[in-house]
């Protein structure tokens, strides 16, 4: 099923059924590595929401769930530089699998990556539907990678434009 594009400027830049094929995969890559370990899918709100539900549902084995809420952006295009985290989770002895929308300036997961460390959990990956092809600050090296795509801004299955957007099945590039 598709939702109406509700903008002349919205372009098509990853299909629904690309996504899906692709969170299949993942999935089953994830579902491999993790055969013998209890793991713990850590969502990133609000934008993860739909890949987490999909890549939770493809893996061959039964993660425990959480999500953390996450937000930098406010609602302009462009990271603010200040990433604020709310959780209560506890983290010590599991292996820890972050489910993110996408990975940009990766200040969001810088942040993650190094409240989480202080838990010390057995292990701590990153999975990213999107990792954007660009120059960063920080060093962010995700175990999971769905899509790399060039550093444009892009809204749709959970991305958002203050707040629009986010229930495309696809992903869409806004046109400036
Ligand atoms: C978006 C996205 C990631 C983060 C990535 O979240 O969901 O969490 O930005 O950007 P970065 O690599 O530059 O840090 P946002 O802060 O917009 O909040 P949202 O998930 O609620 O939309």
């Amino acid at each position: 099923m598709s939702q109406k594009l509700e903008s002349p400027s919205l372009d098509v830049l990853i299909s629904e059924s690309a996504i899906q094929q692709r969170v299949r995969e993942l999935g089953r890559q994830v579902s491999a590595d993790y055969h013998n370990r209890e793991l713990h899918l850590v969502g990133v709100l609000t934008g993860a929401f739909l890949f987490m539900a999909d890549l939770s549902r493809a893996l061959e084995i039964s993660p425990v769930v959480h999500f953390i809420q996450a937000s930098s952006y406010g609602d302009s295009t462009s990271s603010s530089g200040n990433v604020h985290l709310s959780h209560a989770l506890k983290l010590a002895g599991k292996h820890v699998l972050v489910v993110e929308d996408i990975l940009d300036t990766g200040l969001t997961l810088a942040k993650i990556l190094q409240d989480f460390r202080s838990y010390n959990p057995a292990s701590l990956e990153i999975c990213t539907l999107l990792n954007k092809n660009r120059s960063r600050t920080v060093s962010i090296m995700p175990k999971y990678n769905g899509f790399m795509i060039e550093d444009e801004f892009v809204v749709g299955y959970g991305l958002d434009l203050a707040g629009r957007y986010r229930t495309l099945p696809h992903i869409a590039v806004i046109q400036p």
